[in-house]
């Protein structure tokens, strides 16, 4: 009986913790951002920051980079678009959304005190 009791109070508690985690990721996005990201380093630049000729997507405005991929999602992108529009057609609209909001919040050139931290 004693067992029985201490049983179902673990299976309670093993219950709870597999519910929790669950629970709580109903309120968070499907995806990470940062792991998105990360897939337009290699193009882009580290952060968005790009040195070669491919623009430099890092602290531009929100909504000019939501509009530029919305744009080569779309089924005209932009003339003389090579592969963006290939790749945006990959993301949805709210992963398109959190990556312009992603690199609209890094800054354009990394501040001198910045540099030294990396
Ligand atoms: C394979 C290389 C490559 C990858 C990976 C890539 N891009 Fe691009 N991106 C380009 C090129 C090249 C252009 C210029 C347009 C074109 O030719 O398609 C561009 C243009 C852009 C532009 C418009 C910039 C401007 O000022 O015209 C944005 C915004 C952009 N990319 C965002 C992204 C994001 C966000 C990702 C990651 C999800 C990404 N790109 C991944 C190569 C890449």
């Amino acid at each position: 009986m004693r067992t029985a009791i201490r049983f179902s109070g673990i299976a309670t508690l093993a219950l709870a913790a597999l519910a929790g985690p669950r629970l709580a990721a109903a309120d968070q996005p499907l995806f990470d951002v940062s792991v998105l990201a990360g897939a337009c380093a290699n193009c882009h630049g580290t952060d968005g920051r790009s040195a070669g000729s491919i623009p430099t997507i890092a602290g531009r405005p929100e909504a000019i980079l939501k509009q530029q991929l919305l744009a080569f999602k779309s089924d005209t992108p932009p003339a003389g678009t090579t592969v963006m529009g290939r790749l945006a057609k990959g993301y949805s609209d709210e992963q398109i959304s959190a990556l312009a909001n992603h690199f609209s919040q890094i800054s354009k050139s990394p501040a001198p005190q910045e540099v030294a931290k990396q």
